[in-house]
């Protein structure tokens, strides 16, 4: 028997607890048929506002993924009895482009209210960053739920440092059945977009508490990069990823088999021999590039808590309930 206590979470639960259906293609054929269409529409419009928030729209697909599956978690924002995502670790002063998803949710709640959910808008989204920056387009994989909480303490003990070392990163993303070559492949997201001074300073300067630099970074580049983040400057000034960070294209493996690698877990992938064979095959065949990144994205996509869920009216808050003030 449960105790009393208990049943105010066990009605919480099956109010809201529907088995999850597998996700497919097409999944808002009929209830929302316009909702890819309008979500393409609005990174578009974002991107031509400012051309960043291609990137900064498709990184929150691996940061809602990896933390307890694709649920939307990331996009909560933190109240008085829950701390979320946001300002955990990896995600503090560094994601971005909230907004960009709100404008969606926004935009589909007034076509389809109460359809569509978050963590879906933000792996269509994640997909029309990459067409719209000249990548590949493929078909989502879509009908997930949003979460009803989420958890900064998970997202700081998961969500990987640009310190780590590609071996680390092997064994973290198999951890999500994700191989050495979805690894590599998924990297090559940092095709587009930037990253700030704050997450490189140490390789410029004190690599692993040497007080050397990194010695695997192209001494040209690093003058760049030592010119960009001055030793005590400003951890907020962004450098490009890659050499075209606004294409999607494999410049970015070609940089790292030059030493211009801007994180350190970028460089590392071609450090490290498991690795290297695959940033070598991506920055010379730029279709076996964009064919692993498709599958690695939709192995992504796939990532489910099997938690309960529901379809959030406000990608920032869960949807209150009458149970709520049992509680
Ligand atoms: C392999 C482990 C990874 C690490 C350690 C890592 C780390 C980072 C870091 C440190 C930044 C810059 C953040 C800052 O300086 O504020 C960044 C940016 C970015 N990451 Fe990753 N990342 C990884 C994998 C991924 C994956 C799998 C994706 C997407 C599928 C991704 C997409 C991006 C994008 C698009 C940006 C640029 C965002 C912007 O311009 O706002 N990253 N990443
Ligand atoms: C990679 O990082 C891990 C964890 O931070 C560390 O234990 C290991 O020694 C590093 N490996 C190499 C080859 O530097
Ligand atoms: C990885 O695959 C195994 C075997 O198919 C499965 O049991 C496990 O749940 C998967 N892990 C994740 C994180 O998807
Ligand atoms: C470099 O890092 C080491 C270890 O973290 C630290 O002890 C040392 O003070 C650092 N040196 C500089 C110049 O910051
Ligand atoms: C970057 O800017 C934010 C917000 O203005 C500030 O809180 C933070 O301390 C800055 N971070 C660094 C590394 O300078």
């Amino acid at each position: 028997m449960a105790p009393i206590a208990l049943l105010p979470f066990l009605i919480l639960n099956l109010a809201v607890a529907t088995a999850a259906p597998p996700l497919r293609p097409r999944f808002y054929e009929k209830t929302c048929p316009e909702a890819e269409h309008l979500v393409r529409d609005v990174i578009k419009k974002n991107m031509e506002r400012e051309p960043r928030s291609a990137a900064s729209v498709n990184r929150l697909q691996f940061h809602d993924c990896f933390v307890n599956g694709c649920d939307g978690s990331l996009l909560l924002d933190d109240t008085s009895n829950m701390l979320g995502e946001k300002l955990s670790l990896s995600n503090i002063n560094s994601l971005r482009s909230y907004e960009v998803i709100d404008e969606a949710k926004e935009t589909l709640e007034g076509v389809c209210p109460g359809v569509v959910s978050c963590a879906d808008i933000l792996i269509m989204a994640a997909r029309d960053a990459v067409v719209l920056s000249g990548g590949p387009d493929w078909e989502v994989k879509l009908g997930r739920q949003d979460s009803l909480t989420a958890s900064q303490k998970d997202a700081d003990d998961i969500m990987p440092s640009p310190r780590a070392n590609a071996s680390y990163l092997i064994d973290l993303f198999r951890k999500f059945n994700l191989s050495a070559k979805d690894l590599v492949a998924l990297s090559g997201s940092h095709s587009i977009g930037k990253g700030r001074c704050f997450s490189i300073v140490f390789r410029l300067y004190n690599q692993s508490g040497t007080g050397r630099p990194d010695p695997a970074i192209d001494p040209i580049f690093r003058e760049n990069l030592d010119k960009l983040c001055p030793r005590g400057g400003d951890g907020n000034v962004t450098g490009g990823l890659d050499a075209t960070p606004e294409r999607f294209d494999n410049q970015y493996f070609k940089d790292l088999m030059n030493g211009r690698g801007f994180l350190n877990s970028d460089q590392t992938l071609f450090t490290y021999p498991k690795t290297r064979q695959y940033v070598r095959l991506f920055a010379r065949n730029r279709d076996e590039f964009l064919k692993a990144f498709v599958e690695g994205m939709i192995k992504l996509g796939d990532l489910q808590s099997g938690r309960p869920g529901e379809i959030r009216q406000n990608c920032r808050v869960v949807n209150s309930r009458p149970v709520d003030e049992l509680m």
